[in-house]
């Protein structure tokens, strides 16, 4: 080959115009044939060209449309449930459909699948310790509109095309609600789910996770956020109400028809690529919209929500954010940062103050680029919230005792070194559960990522400390299995210094969390939230075992 499958898709991956991309999907390679008789190819595919004209963005009228806020999800009713006895709890109906809407004012109205019929979803907001029902119904049609692979495990083709489960991520949840994925339900099914609400307030979201096809189902758009609200929180004073704006960013490749475009590879029986990078950024569903804000603060939920790009965050008018939260809520202290960078699952949030901006049009940028353009207002309510220099206590866990266990992110190549499937601890989704922790139990895990990308690492149910980065030596690896560092461990930045739920773990480090398992024993996944490595075999279950 003249070029590496995994160079070609990240030189593809870091294009933004589509005139570009048909460069570089022109550009020459050969690809060695699969032999014939496997059960699973062999070899890597080539990304294909698109089938259909790519919308060029550049040529799209910008911040022509108003950045849509999110419904709040209403509860349908009360309801009992066995867990709290004697208890009528709110309970809601999300139901999973099909809808159209226009991703910009020129463009044709794009399919997509939503909660409620809308990308993001409605939000759940939810106090803590108040526990909630919610009915997940799958009310999608029978047939997929984005390409499945029957070669990836959990997505066979004696599986129903249209399945889905849906995970809160972030939550602290019962087993039995945690959106297990190979619970997934066809449409006209749905399932009730429980969630006690005990933790800390934070920005959750819910999404899709149904086995092998969780990237084409968040792709088409099943996702909503899930906001946690306690006292604590709210005695701050932080920007609240409509000065609190939940901000999902994601990438998608957008037809001139309007239509999603999901990549493919060369191969139509294995279309599954490594990774999906967009032609067009969306802020809550929307291309290059803009939000009418006062010259105040505000708080900004940023989250990454797409299937396998970093974003790299900025503003104009030499403005800082002040992150002030991170996955599980808020960091101890608010931390002025120029740029943010959230890998897939990530959030921050952070509090931008445009006090003495009126009349200006200050730009959220990513890679550079304007993507969301605020239009500050020239008036303003009095701004009486505050941006407190303390946030909240996060006494570092205690790890003297602390079981370690070192586990491995890798790829599974074929013979030209081109990655044919990810795995975990060199493990496939199917093999033996082999992390069994004990509930109530402080245990370290080390990520020695033996590939050449970065890797966002979730765990469900648990909330976690990042401990540090250090550099490793990948040949001592592969030749004796001996971790052998290179250098100096790295802390975290202040920004990591909270609780988080999803680590991104860089090439060759080995990257170092302190984990307390709080949660009812029961089965729970952890998996890398790249959805194209998620769904190919880069998920690995978990049991919490009785404390
Ligand atoms: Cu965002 Cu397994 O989840
Ligand atoms: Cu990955």
């Amino acid at each position: 080959m003249s070029r590496s499958r995994r160079e070609f898709l990240r030189a593809a991956g870091t294009l933004l115009g589509a005139g570009l991309l048909r460069d570089v999907l022109a550009s020459p390679g050969t690809v060695p044939g699969a032999m014939a008789g496997m059960p699973m190819r062999a070899t890597a595919a080539r990304l294909a060209a698109p089938k259909r004209p790519l919308v060029n963005p550049a040529t799209l009228a910008p911040f022509v449309d108003p950045l849509p806020l999110p419904a709040r999800a209403r509860p349908v009713g009360q309801r009992a449930h066995p867990a709290w006895p004697g208890r009528l709890l709110p309970c809601y109906r999300m139901e999973m459909r099909a809808f159209a809407a226009r991703l910009h004012r020129d463009l044709p109205p794009t399919p997509q699948w939503g909660y409620a019929g809308s990308a993001p979803g409605p939000t759940i907001e939810v106090e803590r310790d108040q526990p909630v029902l919610v009915e997940w119904a799958n009310a999608l049609p029978a047939r997929h509109f984005l390409p499945i692979d029957h070669t990836i495990h959990g997505a066979e083709a004696d599986k129903p095309e249209v399945r889905a489960v849906t995970h809160v991520h972030g939550a602290r949840v019962p087993a039995d609600s945690d959106g297990w994925p190979e619970d997934w339900y066809v449409p006209g099914r749905s399932a009730l789910s429980r969630y006690p609400n005990a933790q800390d307030a934070a920005t959750l979201w819910y999404h899709d996770h149904a086995m092998g096809i969780t990237r084409l189902n968040i792709y088409a758009g099943l996702y909503g956020a899930w906001l946690v609200r306690d006292a604590q929180e709210r005695a701050l004073g932080l920007p609240s109400g409509d000065c609190d704006v939940p901000l999902f960013l994601c990438d998608r490749l957008v037809g001139r028809d309007g239509q999603l475009y999901y990549p493919v590879s060369d191969d139509p029986a294995a279309p599954w690529v490594m990774q999906c990078q967009g032609n067009a950024v969306l802020c809550n569903g929307k291309l290059f919209p803009y939000l009418d804000v006062e010259p105040r603060r505000y708080r900004l939920r940023l989250l990454n929500v797409a299937n396998s790009s970093f974003f790299e965050l900025a503003l104009t008018h030499g403005l800082a954010f002040q992150q002030i939260g991170s996955d599980q809520g808020l960091l101890p202290a608010p931390v002025e940062r120029s740029q943010i960078t959230l890998y897939p699952a990530e959030r921050a949030d952070v509090v931008v103050d445009f006090a003495g901006l009126a009349g200006q049009r200050v730009q959220l940028q990513l890679h550079g680029g304007g993507i969301l353009e605020f239009r500050v207002g020239d008036r303003g309510r009095r701004d009486d919230s505050v941006l407190p220099l303390r946030l909240r206590s996060v006494p570092r866990l205690d790890i003297a005792a602390a079981h370690d266990r070192v586990l491995t992110l890798g790829e599974m190549d074929d013979a030209d070194g081109n990655a044919l499937r990810m795995l975990l601890d060199g493990k496939h989704w199917s093999d033996p559960v082999s992390e069994r922790p004990h509930a109530g139990s402080v245990e370290t895990w080390s990520f020695v990522n033996l590939s050449g990308d970065a890797h966002p690492v979730h765990l469900h149910l648990v909330r976690f400390q990042v401990l540090d980065r250090r550099p490793f030596d990948l040949f001592a690896w592969n030749a004796r299995r001996q971790l052998k560092y290179t250098g100096p461990a790295q802390p975290p930045p202040p920004h990591e210094a909270g609780w988080k739920d999803t680590v991104r773990a860089d090439p060759g480090m080995v990257t170092r969390i302190a984990v307390r398992f709080e949660g009812e024993p029961g089965r729970y996944v952890w998996h890398c939230h790249l959805l194209e490595h998620e769904d190919n075999e880069m998920m690995r279950p978990y049991e919490l075992l009785p404390g």
